[in-house]
């Protein structure tokens, strides 16, 4: 069975890593043009490392979930053809022993060249004069996709969206496109079975036609045992 699963804030958020729109949310602390635009980077770029140097930290102190956990187990087992599929920055999923993890948004714990496009491990805190190791110029910034750059992955995300028998979204509030929109392709491309596990209802909720409401600890093990009890065995593509 080919699952498509894609993962937000809230599943990363019972191990302490804090959403982005929730009352509690980074977007009430930080204005999301200073810190997530290549145009708020240009004008400070130390405010923008100091907010993503404070954010690898918190990632390296955190640990994975139960949900992290069973989406890791459920990549496992042969039956299945899981693409997981992640908006958040943060290395939960591996550190849970996810094998493959598209991480359109980027990564924390990746710096790229803006001069020569080189993509390398960032330094624990990145500074504003580190060197490129390939180029070496002065030009470094955190490989995180900010508000009007183009996502990672989208071609590989395209095709298994248009050919999986369930979509699942997890702790997404559905806001940010592309992936706001991925439940539409699958939906009309792949006539898949959709699922929201979320602990408030997402802006598309009316698009998913089974809805799991609570939080992703206790939300996602349920519904993985539910796919490996063959509850959903109905919706196999040939
Ligand atoms: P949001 O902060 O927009 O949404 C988090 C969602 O998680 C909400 O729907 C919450 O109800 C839900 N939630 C909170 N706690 C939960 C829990 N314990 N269990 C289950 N669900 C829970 O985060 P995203 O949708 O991931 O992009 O945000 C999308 C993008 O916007 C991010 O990747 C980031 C941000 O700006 C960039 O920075 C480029």
């Amino acid at each position: 069975m080919k699952i498509c699963i894609l993962t937000g804030a809230g599943i990363s958020a019972e191990s302490g890593i804090k959403t982005f729109r929730d009352t509690d949310g980074r977007w009430n602390e930080y204005d999301v043009t200073d810190v997530a635009t290549p145009e708020g980077f240009y004008k400070n770029p130390k405010l923008v490392l100091d907010f993503y140097n404070h954010r690898r930290k918190e990632v390296a102190d955190a640990r994975p979930n139960k949900a992290h956990y069973a989406l890791a187990a459920l990549q496992h087992n042969e039956n299945f053809d899981v693409t997981l599929i992640t908006q958040n920055v943060d290395d939960l999923h591996e550190k849970a022993g996810s094998k493959k993890v598209l991480h359109m948004h980027g990564s924390l714990h990746e710096s790229i060249c803006r001069k020569c496009g080189d993509i390398t491990t960032a330094n624990e805190v990145m500074q504003t004069h580190d060197i490129c190791d390939d180029c070496y110029h002065s030009a470094l910034r955190p490989n995180i996709v900010w508000f009007g750059e183009f996502p990672y992955h989208m071609e590989v995300i395209d095709d298994a969206l248009r050919s999986c028998d369930i979509f699942v979204a997890i702790g997404t509030s559905g806001t940010v496109y592309p992936a706001a929109g991925f439940v539409k392709t699958a939906k009309k491309k792949a006539r898949a079975h959709t699922v929201e596990i979320n602990l408030h209802p997402s802006d598309n909720k009316y698009m998913f036609t089974e809805t799991m409401s609570g939080v992703a600890t206790e939300m996602v093990p349920a519904f993985v045992e539910k796919l490996l009890s063959g509850e959903y065995d109905y919706l196999k593509s040939c």
